[in-house]
């Protein structure tokens, strides 16, 4: 268990054992030369966070560079079309590089940038972490390298671009389904062939221990202050946090706000893709089993030779077949639920919300709202979800336009 000294305390449902493991999830399944690694960033972690001169420089940072606190929003236009209850946006959306990403990035450049490495590298699927991290790198004088699926690539477009205008090298990944997972996996493989210089930076609370661990530690500020806000403009608490999940970051970060609350439910919603009777999902809680996926165990979706599967989704940064080991843990101790949207609906909150009030969401934040907008109707007015908007969809307009007639 990690002791922290500031504000952003975490609750111990959230918190991983000596061997990295929340409740039997998780753990460092990795061969020796990267353990030592992980074991040297895992001390370095626990010993840099409890420094002065990095809270008080990640304070300044979240305040300065980021925008933070990110506002609550009532949307009442949204509200008031559902019918029932009142829906609130955390607006994860409008911090420096439009999502979430950016709050554990600025945490891991700067640890790196402690630990005396050159370079940053890293997996991304929406490329909204390939973002983060080339910012925070490029504001830290640090080289930053992206893999990323060739299917991504293609869809993301925006994302790459900035990237490349923010100095990052980006590598392209074709094997396999190209996308997000197989992007970890080349991203781990040159992380290996230069361990000495670089650390690797990854995007979400997956992976061996640390990463899951440090990576929400860095998202609960989202958590924290939603709650705090929350409160003082309603005088109550929300009775639902609803977050979208591909790993879990953003979803973890808001649930570590409220898991002293045991009232207020903690809903997470994955991509039910075309339809949870079909393959064509990335809806690990709702169909997959204990298993191991890249150094950690989870609940994962396999294929028939029991590998990890290949899974869809219309958002890049959901299609993936693992999920965090946290998020594993909370369900199985009753702690927080998971339920799955389909791509039609994430198109339908897409529009909905960019229509009624003029915010274009992520197509995976869209998820998250999607869910809202199907509970709230069977909600009392005076009933409060609050809906962790993850990010802004700028990257996704050109592929949404395909996909719906206006
Ligand atoms: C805006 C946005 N939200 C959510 C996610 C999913 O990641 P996580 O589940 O780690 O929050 C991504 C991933 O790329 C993203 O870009």
């Amino acid at each position: 268990m990690i002791e922290i000294k500031n504000s952003y305390g975490l609750h111990a449902s959230t918190l991983p054992n000596k061997e990295g493991l929340f409740g039997e999830f998780g753990g460092k399944i990795t061969h020796p030369e990267l353990a030592k690694a992980l074991d040297e960033l895992e001390a370095g972690f626990h010993e840099i966070i409890k420094e002065d001169d990095f809270i008080a420089e990640m304070k300044r940072l979240r305040e300065t560079y980021v925008g933070r606190p990110s506002p609550i929003y009532h949307a009442k236009r949204l509200s008031e079309h559902c019918g029932g209850a009142q829906i609130y946006l955390k607006r994860e959306d409008l911090n420096h590089t439009g999502a979430h990403k950016i709050n554990h990035c600025l945490g891991e450049v700067l640890l790196a940038k402690k630990l005396g490495k050159k370079k940053v590298i890293a997996e991304t699927g929406a490329g909204q972490h390939g973002v983060a991290l080339a910012t925070a790198a490029a504001l830290m004088g640090l080289e930053c390298e992206i893999h990323m699926g060739v299917v991504d690539i293609k869809k993301e477009h925006p994302n790459v671009s900035r990237m490349k205008i923010l100095g990052a090298k980006l590598v392209p990944v074709s094997q396999g389904a190209g996308t997000l997972k197989e992007a970890v996996d080349s991203a781990f493989d040159a992380y290996l062939n230069d361990i000495e210089n670089s650390m690797f930076a990854i995007g979400s609370v997956v992976g061996p221990a640390p990463y899951p661990e440090m990576v929400g530690y860095f998202q609960s500020v989202i958590g924290h202050e939603a709650r705090e806000q929350f409160l003082k403009a309603t005088g109550k608490l929300p009775n639902k946090v609803v977050a979208c999940v591909g790993g879990g970051s953003n979803a973890m970060g808001m649930f570590s706000g409220f898991m002293t609350d045991a009232d207020v439910e903690k809903i997470g919603v994955e991509p039910a893709g075309e339809g949870l009777d079909t393959p064509n999902h990335a809806a690990t809680m709702s169909k997959g089993v204990k298993g191991e996926i890249q150094g950690f165990k989870c609940y994962v979706l396999l294929d028939e030779k029991g590998e990890p599967a290949q899974v869809h989704s219309i958002a890049s940064g959901l299609d993936y077949p693992g999920v965090g080991p946290q998020h594993s843990h909370l369900r199985d101790s009753n702690l927080a639920t998971y339920e799955a949207v389909t791509d039609k609906e994430c198109l339908d909150a897409f529009m909905a919300l960019s229509r009624l009030e003029g915010i274009i969401p992520a197509l995976e934040s869209s998820h998250a709202v999607a869910y809202a907008m199907k509970i709230a109707k069977d909600m009392p007015e005076n009933e409060a979800i609050l809906v962790n908007l993850s990010g802004r969809g700028d990257k996704d307009i050109d592929f949404v336009l395909d996909k719906v007639t206006l």
